[in-house]
This record gives structure tokens, sequence and C-alpha cells, in this order.
């Protein structure tokens, strides 16, 4: 039995998707811990593309069984929806999708207050997040205030009602004061009747299929979403989702002992990105910005945002590998950087009290980065499948981000595709 995970090195969008559906090839459970509908994992298998916001990205491997842990928020017509979209195309969740009874349920009126607030910039913090509005923060303030409605309690949907009216009588003011309308209950307990029915079969105390699956020795994947900066206590606060991205927190979203995880990857893109407010320092305001989001897709896959590009931030990703105790790398899009001349690594930053190699996490708006270039590659990378395949420049740079963070590259992706990978390191091998 291993129990990996997965976790986003960066601000998200690192191509978690495409590496968790590849390693899935040697696992038999593939969980979901953390967010819920904010996250878009892509996965593209032959010419079929298909995005997954809910639905851990094993989905697509017809023997992996797919949970959706208990550090998730589920929005019900989302989930309804996915699993819809998915079986249209021939992908049947039918037996092996589970989702925990203690995960949170994104009510219609979480999305509404996450939107009012942006609008408005005064989501908590006192400014505009950037939140893609899917009433991810609502929902986990609810569940904090102890006021949360909980996948479970779909099975009484009297309790449900209940439970909605005490919350909406906590954000009734809140939504007033922000000019929005206060929302008609009943119009939403009718649709989640709807909905309670076709999910009822799915729902079940998730961590017991867990321990089972461990007892027989099955392989385990954990599926972060998000990224470590976008953690609520180790991201760029507040700038923050609300849930715990980092790879601490698949042991509390999934209910699964620490001890029993054996090794965690983090991915990270060979460039960095991010999307909504908040600080990076390492971003281009300039035509190689604009190259990086056009050549590697940078639009938002939930939201379809332009994502906002820059080069590579080492210490963030130290920081990204002391959080997370990473033991290897997946870097993603290295073929993104393809005919760039020169392409730039953050190394360290100056700040008022001097050069540090660590991240100034709560100072970023003052740090200044410091860059080293290394010469960039002309080569198309695409049908790369071992290292020797990349040309030198590129390789170069790979060792020095391994050398720099003291992380060994476990896989080079090269490209969207399934095959389009260098694997280097199976997680799940002793
Ligand atoms: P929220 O999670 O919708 O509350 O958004 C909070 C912040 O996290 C915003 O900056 C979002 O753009 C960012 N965010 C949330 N989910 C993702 C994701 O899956 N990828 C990248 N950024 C995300």
């Amino acid at each position: 039995m291993s129990a990996i995970v997965i976790v986003g090195a960066q601000w998200g969008d690192e191509g978690k998707g495409k590496i968790v559906d590849l390693y899935t090839e040697t696992a038999d459970v593939v969980v979901r811990y953390a967010g819920g509908p904010n996250a878009g994992h892509t996965l593209v298998v032959g010419e079929e593309r298909i995005v997954v916001r809910l639905i851990p990205s094993g989905i697509l491997r017809p023997k992996a069984r797919c949970i959706m842990g208990q550090g998730m928020v589920v929005d019900p017509a989302v989930l309804v929806g996915e699993i819809d979209a998915l079986s249209v195309r021939g992908h049947s969740t039918e037996g092996r999708l589970f989702v925990s009874d203690r995960a949170h349920v994104i009510m219609p009126y979480h999305p509404e207050i996450d939107a009012l607030r942006e609008h408005a910039g005064s989501a908590p913090g006192g400014t505009k997040i950037g939140t893609t509005k899917r009433g991810i923060g609502p929902c986990y303030e609810d569940k904090a205030a102890r006021r949360g409605i909980r996948m479970g309690d779909l099975r009484d949907l009297g309790r449900v009602q209940k439970l909605a009216e005490r919350a909406l009588s906590e954000w009734a003011p809140v939504i007033l004061a922000l000019g929005g309308a206060l929302p008609d209950l009943n119009k939403i307990m009718g649709e989640l009747a709807v909905f309670a029915k076709r999910l009822l079969p799915l729902i079940t105390d998730t961590a017991l299929l867990l321990e089972d699956a461990q007892k027989r020795g099955e392989n385990i994947l954990l599926e972060g979403a998000q990224g470590t900066l976008l953690d609520l206590d180790h991201g760029t606060y507040p700038f923050v989702t609300s849930s715990t991205a980092v790879a601490g927190g698949a042991a509390v979203g999934a209910g699964i002992g620490p001890t029993r995880i054996r090794r965690v990857v983090g991915i990270t893109k060979g460039y960095a990105t991010r999307v909504g407010e908040g600080p990076f320092p390492t971003e281009l305001h300039d035509a190689t910005g604009a190259r990086i989001r056009e050549a590697g897709s940078e639009f938002g896959s939930v939201t379809g945002r332009p994502r906002r590009t820059g080069w590579l931030d080492l210490p963030a990703l130290r920081y990204a590998a002391r959080v997370n105790g990473l033991d290897g790398l997946a870097v993603t899009k290295m073929d993104v950087l393809t005919g760039l001349p020169e392409v730039k690594v953050c190394v360290a930053y100056d700040t008022p009290e001097g050069r540090t190699r660590e991240l100034p996490i709560d100072h970023l708006g003052t740090a200044q980065p410091v860059y080293q270039a290394f010469p960039g590659w002309s080569e198309v990378l695409a049908s790369a499948r071992v290292l020797a395949d990349l040309p030198d420049t590129a390789r170069t740079y790979l060792k020095f981000l391994s050398d720099e963070t003291g992380v060994p590259v476990d896989l080079v992706s090269v490209g969207a595709r399934r095959d389009e990978t260098i694997v280097l390191r199976n997680p799940f091998a002793e």
C-alpha cells in the first residue's frame, strides 16, 4: 500500500490534472481533499479534452475509484452536471465515485454572496480578492462558523431547510448591505431535492472506504487543488483561497492519518502564473509575458480569465518544498518556453533588510526579485520521452531547479497529452 500526495507548488494551475491522470495508471483510488468547483483540472487524452472541477482527475481511468473527501466544498448542481457531461462522453462514474458525507454543500446563496462581495471590493480582508465567484469562501465560512450544511444532511431535507434558514439569517444583513436580494429558500429547496436524489447513492463515509483500501494494500493518490501560495495558512494571505491546499491538508481533507502518506510530489510549471489579485513579484508585463500566456493557453479553465504570467520563483519553490515536504518535482509546460532567447529565474530577493534566498511572503510588495538568466532553446519538445531527448539548455535549466530546491525531478511534461511526458520516477515505486 502506498498513499502519495500531488500538490500544487505555485498559485494553482500547475497542470495537476494531467499528472494525476497519468499517475492514476498505477493508482486504485484517487481522492480530492480540498477546494471545490474553483478548480479546473484539464485532462487531454487522445483528441479529447475534458475539464473536471469537482470530480477527481483519475476519473478517466475506468478502474480507478474516485473519492471527494470531507475537506471539499461541493456544489450539487455542478457535480450533477459534471457527472452527466462525463457520461455523455462515454465516461461512466457509476459505482466508482463517492462523496464524503462530511463535505460541505455550496448553497446557491454562497456564489451570490461571493460575487456581491467581489463586485463591491469588500471581500474579507477589506479588498477585492479576485475569487472565482463559485461560493468557496462563504461556504467555508459557514463551515468554520458551525452553521454549514454537509452532504450527509441531504438525506434529510427538512434538516437542510432549518440549517439554511439559520445560515441565511446570519447572511441576510450582509446580502442586503451589498445591494443583493434575499434568496427564495423554497425555490432553492425544490432544486436541491432533485440534485439530492441523484447524489444520495454516492454519499458515504469515505474515510472508511480509504481505510478498507489501505487494508487491501491499494495505491491511493491524494489530489491537491489550487496551490501552496493560495493556501489559507501558507499562501499570500489574504489573497488566498479558503482551504488547506498544502500536502498537510490531504490527511485532514481525506481522513487518512499522516503516517500513512509515503510521498509528496509538487507540481510546478517551468515558469509562473497567477489568477486573481495579490502579489506576484516575478510577473511580466511585457511581450514575453504575453507570449507565454498565448503559447501556454494561460486562460482560467473555470472563469476564462487571462492568467498573469511571469518567471519561475525559486524562493517560492523552496518555500513550497519546505511547507509540503516535497520528495519529488513534476515540472510542467516546459514546451511553452521553447523559442524564448533566454529564460530567467528569480533566485533571491532584495529586501530592506538585505538579500535573502527565502521567500519574504508577507513583504512581497516591497521585495525586489534577483534574477539569473539561462540560454533558451528553440527545439519543439513534444516528442521528448527521455531526458536525453531534451536540448542541453533545457536539461541545464531543470538541473538548476532541482539543485536549488534540493528536490529531484520525477517528471517533465512537454505537452498537454498523456504521452507528452518524460517520467523519471514513479512515485508509487518503492
Ligand atoms: P476562491 O478560491 O474562488 O475563493 O478564490 C481565491 C483566490 O484563489 C483567487 O485569486 C482565485 O483566482 C484563486 N484560485 C482559486 N482556485 C484556483 C485554481 O484552481 N487555480 C488558480 N487559482 C485559483
